[in-house]
């Protein structure tokens, strides 16, 4: 991936060559999650197939597309699935369209998943807006020599969702009764759930949810001076009394649920930047 600048840019160049505007918001859709997709006034939709140097979406739940239109009057590119670490891509692919949509002229980054929620306070379908976060992932998409055309070597990690972007949230959620959590999201590689032991661990280090994705995102974003927004659906309760054998389709059905609350959450939000 030494080259990866120029991949970036091929990648960009094709996008442009189908649709010459300047996208504002870049929006990264999590799991059971594309419902969003409904409400924009499309003028583009590319199949990530056919963008030079993009990852293939290999997950059956992930469609894989990428979305050129209007939502809530702003701009926006949206990517209808996204690359996990666990389909056997690196970190570099995983983050390479976050990559792309900073080249083609994107402000902001929102970013939404599925995870599993270790506060006792959480209930299923619930949203948690993401304040922080811990990396657990064994590999960083910021290794190898540094791209200076991307951002620094050691990218500051004080303040990665942006805070202002957290208070909108909040009071978006106030005025239109969605309860809104706020808290901290600790990646891991997956794909495999946690033990009973490993979701103690989890908690017991300062997380309130687990998932497998969005931290690559939001480190490469960040090294980029990209502000992120990021809302975790919890879709299973991981705590001692609430926890059980789950299977992705109850995983999904959860995020199901949310998707509506989501997406008026993400609609409003983007309306009021
Ligand atoms: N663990 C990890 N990733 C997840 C979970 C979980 O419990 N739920 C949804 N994504």
């Amino acid at each position: 991936m030494e080259d990866i600048l120029n991949k970036v840019n091929e990648a960009v160049n094709y996008i442009q060559a189908i649709d010459n505007s300047t996208p504002e918001v870049g929006i990264i859709l999590g799991t059971g999650l594309g419902g969003l997709v409904n409400h924009i006034d499309i003028e583009h939709s590319i199949d990530y197939a056919n963008i030079p140097h993009f990852p293939t979406s290999t997950v059956e739940t992930h469609s894989g597309k990428l979305i050129l239109g209007t939502l809530s009057g702003k701009k926006v590119i949206v990517m209808q699935g996204r690359f996990h670490y666990y389909e056997g891509y690196s970190m570099k692919e995983v983050t390479f369209p976050v990559r792309v949509m900073k080249f083609l002229g994107i402000q902001n980054l929102f970013i939404s998943n599925a995870a599993g929620g270790m506060n006792k306070s959480f209930q299923k379908s619930d949203l948690m807006v993401i304040e922080d976060h811990i990396n657990l992932c064994y590999e960083n998409p910021l290794t190898g020599r540094n791209i200076n055309e991307f951002g620094d070597r050691f990218p500051d990690m004080f303040e990665p969702y942006s805070k202002s972007f957290i208070e909108l949230a909040h009071k978006v959620a106030k005025d239109n009764e969605i309860d809104l959590k706020e808290g901290v999201y600790v990646s891991v590689p997956g794909p495999n759930l946690e033990t009973r032991a490993e979701y103690r661990f989890l908690s017991m280090i300062g997380a309130d949810a687990v998932g497998m994705s969005t931290v690559p995102e939001v480190i490469v974003a960040v090294q980029m001076g990209l502000p992120v927004l990021a809302v975790s659906v919890i879709t299973d309760l991981c705590y001692e009394g609430a926890l059980h054998k789950v299977n992705i389709q109850d995983i999904i059905q959860a995020a199901a649920k949310a998707e509506p609350n989501l997406i008026q959450l993400f609609r409003e939000i983007l309306s009021q930047i």
